[in-house]
């Protein structure tokens, strides 16, 4: 059983970064194969991840409903999309990465769609762990056959707002159907100590409080720079931090 952990949170809190970080730091534990999962339409984690995405999900099924009679020599539609589905896979020294690209569509997808989440599910039962890097919420999720997300962590900046609107996407995936473990909130570009207003708005907000992360100079210098994530140094303020998460989830969950 592959242990999945979903990054969700408004847009811009830092939810790509820290899945980037999430996947650093288990690289780092070599315990396991990792499959790196863009579920953000705007896909953008390969990039913060330093690799290059050729295909992604999306254009697997287009292309799918476009050569819908006419498969190459024969092939059934199940096998096709198995097929078209590992060339999408990007292969990288210690995880691999699938994006899902768009994964809206009308009622006349639902055929491949279908067939495409149940290969999905086969396929991604053969990773360790699953990292998902999300758009605001995961309502694209529910829509999925089976789905168990272990630890999902809800961005959100320092802000009374930002908690609050974490606590509705909480609100929100709770409400999907979806097989959730333990959930938790993650305060990113925090100070040492948390504002007194904000202090107070986690404690009516029914997401748990993991921890926060740091604002850290290097992920701004890596962005500008177009360094991968994964070669930010291991003492590196939020780096540090998203470990030290990790490890109290770990913990929280025995
Ligand atoms: N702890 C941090 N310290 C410094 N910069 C950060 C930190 N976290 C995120 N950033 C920067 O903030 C910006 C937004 O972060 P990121 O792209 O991870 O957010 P996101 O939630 O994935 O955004 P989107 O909703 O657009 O997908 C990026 O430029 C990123 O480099
Ligand atoms: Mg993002």
């Amino acid at each position: 059983m592959s242990y999945t952990i979903a990054v969700a949170g408004k847009g811009g809190t830092g939810k790509t970064t820290i899945a980037s970080l999430i996947i650093a730091q288990l690289l780092s534990e070599k315990n396991g194969s990792i499959l790196a999962v863009d579920a953000d339409p705007n896909s953008t984690l390969n990039e913060a991840l330093g690799v290059k995405l050729e295909y992604t999900l999306g254009d697997v099924r287009e292309e799918m409903l476009k050569h819908k009679y006419d498969l190459p020599g024969g092939m059934d539609k199940h096998r096709y999309m198995q097929y078209r589905l590992q060339m999408s896979l990007v292969e990288e020294k210690g995880f691999d990465l699938l994006a899902m690209g768009r994964t809206e569509g009308p009622a006349c997808y639902c055929y491949v769609n279908n067939l495409l989440r149940g290969i999905m599910d086969e396929f991604s039962s053969n990773y360790k762990f699953i990292v998902m890097d999300n758009e605001a919420g995961m309502e694209h999720l529910s829509r999925r056959t089976t789905r168990n997300v272990d630890l999902l962590l809800v961005v959100s900046d320092e802000s009374v707002m930002g908690v609050r609107t974490a606590g509705r996407i909480y609100q929100m995936t709770k409400g999907l159907d979806l097989n959730l473990g333990d959930s938790y909130l993650v305060i990113n570009r925090a100070h040492e100590s948390l504002p007194e207003p904000v202090v107070a708005e986690v404690e009516e907000t029914e997401v748990k409080l993991l921890g926060t992360v740091p604002a850290d100079e290097n992920i701004v210098e890596y962005e500008l720079a177009g360094k991968s994530l994964l070669s930010l140094p291991d003492d590196s303020p939020a780096r540090v931090a998203v470990q030290e998460l990790l490890n109290i989830a770990r913990e929280k969950s025995g």
